[in-house]
């Protein structure tokens, strides 16, 4: 039977992936995106598949009950996948109070949607599921020797970031408890791949290089992430959502947890390596080291260290292994190729990106310290 999936924040990073993703793999379904288009939001990142007939976009707030709840009135959704989201720490720490907004009420809003359209005598419609898509952050900063993250590590957020992202997890466990919505929740590792928004560290460093700016690293830069590429988050997600158990919550690792220096190497070295393949790059960016046959990494900076930074995160998939046969297919490094191609390959994206409202947000925060992590938080 298809399905008629509302993909909420499906013009970000993750969301858009997803629809591509969803798309190919199962075409018969009716996809709704509704977005907001906050500054991460993007409908250019819908391009790829707008020809696709069964795709609606619709533009608004999921804070906002009355169109939440027309919309799966109107599409007959029977799935939701929930990524909106305020989405990046540092400005979690600037702005925390939109976070909660968003994070918290908005998840709220769509689980009573969700709830009072499903509802049948006794239960709820066959087939529906609402999945709540979060992250590794809610479980804290792991103590160097400790086993990876799983399923019922305690939740110890340390961020306003994370801290939002836990209480969302809290409501849709709760909605299952109390009224039985057939939820799942996934929380996943740092995710990186193509229309990744460049404030988080694997397309700001990409992109500094290219420009010749500092590569900014908080700290000494042995803070330790797990990195997911983004394809594979969607097939965990297609995983959970098609053999998940209802109420359930399935870790989502990458396999290849590192330092940010460890992050910041390879990717100056596939940098290198690109220039070193593809004569052209350097006429296109000639203030880049690569370009002067110099190294991408000698722009690397360290600089102070973002405040409550967790010192590792690490997650441990097996469950989602054993009980869905989901593993990341991706190895880092031929990720990270694959994403530099794309960062390359689509310069007009992320100048379109980083002309809008995103350097007057810097400037108007971070003063005037230029677009992509030169000025940083205090
Ligand atoms: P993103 O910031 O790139 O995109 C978020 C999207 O949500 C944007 O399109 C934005 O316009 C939209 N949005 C924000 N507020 C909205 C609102 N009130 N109403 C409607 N739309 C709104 O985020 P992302 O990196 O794609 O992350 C997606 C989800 O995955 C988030 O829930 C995030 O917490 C989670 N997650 C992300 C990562 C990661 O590494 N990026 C890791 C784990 C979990
Ligand atoms: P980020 O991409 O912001 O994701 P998160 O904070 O959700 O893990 O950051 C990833 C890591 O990189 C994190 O340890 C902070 C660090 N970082 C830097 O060192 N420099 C930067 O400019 C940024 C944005 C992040």
């Amino acid at each position: 039977m298809p399905r008629s999936v509302m993909v909420t924040g499906g013009a970000g990073f993750i969301g858009a992936n997803f629809v591509y993703h969803w798309v190919g793999a199962h075409p018969a379904d009716q996809i709704t995106v509704i977005d907001a288009l906050t500054y991460a939001g993007n409908r250019d990142n819908l391009a790829p598949v707008a020809d696709h007939l069964s795709l609606t976009f619709v533009h608004g707030d999921i804070c906002d009950s009355a169109l939440v709840s027309r919309v799966i009135a109107e599409r007959t959704v029977d799935t939701i996948v929930h990524f909106a989201a305020e989405s990046h720490v540092d400005r979690s720490i600037v702005d925390p109070g939109l976070f909660l907004q968003t994070n918290i009420i908005g998840t709220q809003v769509l689980l009573a949607a969700a709830r009072a359209a499903w509802r049948v005598e006794g239960g709820y419609r066959d087939g529906v599921r609402f999945h709540h898509v979060s992250t590794d952050e809610v479980y804290g900063s792991l103590a160097i020797d400790a086993p990876p993250a799983v399923e019922t590590t305690r939740y110890e957020p340390n961020s306003p970031y994370a801290a939002s992202k836990a209480a969302a997890d809290h409501l849709v466990r709760a909605f299952h408890r109390t009224y039985g919505l057939p939820v799942t929740t996934s929380n996943c590792s740092n995710n990186y791949g193509p229309c990744q928004f460049p404030e988080k560290l694997i397309p700001l460093l990409l992109i500094n290089a290219l420009e010749g700016k500092s590569l900014p690293i908080y700290g000494d830069g042995m803070n330790i992430r797990d990195w997911l590429y983004v394809g594979d988050h969607c097939r965990a997600i297609e995983a959970v959502l098609e053999r998940g158990r209802p109420g359930e919550v399935y870790n989502v690792g990458g396999d290849a947890p590192m330092t940010n220096l460890e992050v910041v190497r390879t990717l100056s070295r596939l940098i290198d390596e690109a220039f070193s393949a593809e004569p052209a790059l350097a006429a296109r960016f000639p203030s880049s080291p690569a370009a002067r046959g110099g190294t991408t990494l000698s722009l690397l900076k360290f600089v102070t260290d973002r405040p409550g930074h967790d010192r590792r995160y690490d997650i441990d998939g097996s469950k989602i292994a054993a009980e869905l046969g989901f593993r990341p297919a991706e190895g880092f490094e031929s990720g990270l190729r694959q994403t530099v191609e794309w960062y390359l390959a689509n310069e007009e994206w992320w100048r379109a990106v980083l002309d809008g409202s995103y350097r007057e947000w810097v400037s108007q925060h971070y003063g005037d310290g230029g677009p992509a992590g030169q000025a940083r938080p205090l």
